[in-house]
């Protein structure tokens, strides 16, 4: 049975937090570690916790693509035995494994991850000049970062997407540098606006949005629109190169009406929403319980659907609400 919300909306694509730590300190979404503070010190749903939720997911509520996020998923302890627990489900159920990632851990995984069936790889990168690097993500690992995002490419992962967080002078004179660098390869370079979240200091001032993003890159190459019938980013193609492009224009075009995503935080709370408060009951108390059926855990899920809102609400309202970290949705 479909996964649906009340505005008629399938729900196919679920997001899963492996871990609420990153090891980066991005200015966007973790700066000067003030969010680990902010940690939940409740515990993180086992292995064996998420084989059973993904086991319903996909058997029971027809999700037919699972991204795992954290924090950073692959800094999670043993994670390399957890891709091969799921590669089992994936011999059974028909569905796709993606991983978002910021790289820095990537790169001795990447066999593996394909051998286990991860088919989908976002990396996230938001300069190509090593010292702004540092400066972004506080931390020196951007020769990791680049040399997995080549290898990821040459592995020929189904999907190899690279995401970039726009920021008014900080790094939205690098957009045409992106697309120069990758332009031979077939990957897609998404740049993404700008979103404000607890402690991640956005204003309005340091917001560029995704058509001012594309004027820019227009001076230089020239974009075909891909046709697409509502995603989270709009997809062009670059002159006659292999490389795409996407812009993620999450305030100022949001792209509810097609949303088809549900999250599930590390420790197992479901959002319903990005923006959402995360449901007051965590799945973690039924999974590890087995007395209790699948079937309850599947009206759980399709229950906290109910309550999914048609619209986020706008930046401005977002910046004051106040109660939510990238860290622990996960993007
Ligand atoms: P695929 O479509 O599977 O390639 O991935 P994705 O674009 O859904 O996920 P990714 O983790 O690469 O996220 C890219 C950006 O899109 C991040 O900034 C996310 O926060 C943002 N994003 C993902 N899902 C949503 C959503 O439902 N709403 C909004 N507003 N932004 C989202
Ligand atoms: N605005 C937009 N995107 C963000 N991400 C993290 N914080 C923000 C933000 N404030 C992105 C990461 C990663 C994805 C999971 O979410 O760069 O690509």
């Amino acid at each position: 049975m479909k996964l649906k919300d009340n505005f008629n909306r399938t729900h196919d694509y679920v997001r899963i937090s492996l871990i609420d730590k990153c090891n980066l300190n991005c200015i966007y979404c973790n700066p000067s570690n003030t969010l680990a503070k902010l940690e939940s010190n409740k515990s993180i749903l086992s292995y064996e916790e998420l084989y059973r939720l993904i086991k319903i997911l996909v058997r029971d509520l027809e999700v037919k693509k699972i991204r795992f996020t954290g924090g950073e998923p692959l800094i999670r302890k043993d994670v390399m035995k957890f891709f091969e627990m799921i590669s089992s489900l994936k011999k059974q159920y028909d569905f796709e494994i993606g991983i978002t990632t910021n790289g820095t851990h990537l790169l001795d995984k990447l066999d593996g991850l394909k051998k286990f069936g991860v088919e989908r790889l976002n990396i996230s990168l938001d300069t190509l000049n090593k010292t702004k690097f540092i400066a972004i993500t506080g931390k020196d690992f951007f020769d990791d970062t680049v040399t997995a995002i080549q290898k990821a490419i040459s592995l020929g992962f189904k999907s190899v997407k690279v995401n970039a967080v726009v920021i008014k002078n900080i790094n939205d004179d690098e957009l045409n540098n992106f697309v120069e660098y990758f332009k031979s390869y077939p990957i897609t370079v998404r740049f993404i606006e700008y979103m404000p979240f607890t402690g991640n200091q956005w204003d309005g001032s340091k917001f560029l949005s995704w058509r001012e993003m594309k004027y820019q890159i227009e001076e230089k190459f020239s974009l075909t629109e891909i046709e697409s019938d509502g995603k989270v980013s709009k997809d062009f193609f670059v002159d006659e190169e292999q490389l795409k492009i996407g812009f993620i224009s999450s305030i100022s075009d949001h792209f509810c009406d097609s949303c088809n995503r549900l999250r599930i935080t590390a420790t197992g709370q479901i959002k319903n929403c990005l923006f959402s408060n995360p449901s007051e009951v965590s799945l973690k108390s039924l999974l590890s319980d087995e007395s209790i059926s699948d079937e309850t855990i599947v009206e759980f899920i399709q229950k906290s659907l109910q309550s999914k809102w048609m619209k986020h609400p706008s930046a401005d309202e977002l910046a004051v609400l106040n109660q939510n970290n990238m860290m622990s949705i996960g993007g």
